[in-house]
């Protein structure tokens, strides 16, 4: 079983939509996947209510202190992927879900507000044992090279960088509303490829 956690420590970066859109791509390609809600807001908890209780993935929220708890469940009932979405500021969710994982993904905004948060997101990895972790932009503007400058100052960093970027575009958040992700709103967008290629990129360094 996969433990992926999607941290930040910028609100609303995309880690929710990343974590519920990895997840669902996963049950796309037959695999059992659960998503895991540590934010106390339950964004991807709601998310999975409007979804439905019966339609995989399977949405489970609880606190930090029980990650440990929930997960060891998890690994009795032969599930492939697990991801973790945290809450927008809180260290200690992140170093947990940081902990628990054998991949980090880290959703940055091609923006300085977000790209100064990194070096706070790089002390927490250490804390909790630097496990591997790639950075996803995400949220690009569409049109410029904003994604291109940001891959470059992320890179010198040094962290690692999804090769695919997740652009502004409306089928993400119009999905939420309806408990769905953009590649079941608008099968054939352009949100749907980005999210396929995504998950195609994390499956394979997993
Ligand atoms: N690529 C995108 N294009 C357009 N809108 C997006 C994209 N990704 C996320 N959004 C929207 O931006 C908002 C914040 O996204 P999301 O909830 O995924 O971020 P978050 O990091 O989980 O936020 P929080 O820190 O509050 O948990 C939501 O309304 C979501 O629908
Ligand atoms: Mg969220």
């Amino acid at each position: 079983m996969h433990v992926v956690s999607v941290v930040s420590q910028k609100g609303g970066s995309g880690k929710t939509t990343v974590a519920v859109g990895l997840a669902v791509e996963a049950v796309r390609a037959g695999k059992i996947a659960a998503v895991v809600d540590l934010d106390p807001q339950a964004t991807a908890a709601n998310w999975g209510d409007r979804r439905g209780e019966d339609v995989p993935p399977t949405v489970v929220s609880c606190q930090a202190s029980r990650l440990e708890k929930v997960l060891a469940v998890a690994k009795s009932q032969d599930l492939d992927l697990i991801l973790i979405d945290t809450p927008g500021k809180s260290a200690d969710a992140a170093i947990a879900a940081i902990k628990a994982a054998n991949h980090v993904l880290i959703p940055v905004e091609p923006h300085i507000s977000n790209l100064e948060t990194l070096s706070n997101v790089s002390e927490l990895l250490a804390l909790a044992g630097k496990p591997r972790a790639t950075v996803i932009i995400s949220k690009a503007p569409p049109l410029g090279r904003r994604h291109e400058d940001a891959r470059a100052a992320i890179t010198a960093l040094g962290f690692s960088v999804a090769p695919t970027v997740l652009y502004q575009r409306a089928a993400y958040s119009d999905a939420t509303n309806l408990g769905s992700t953009a590649s079941e709103y608008e099968p054939r967008g352009k949100a749907s490829i980005e999210l396929s290629l995504l998950y195609s990129y994390i499956a394979s360094i997993l």
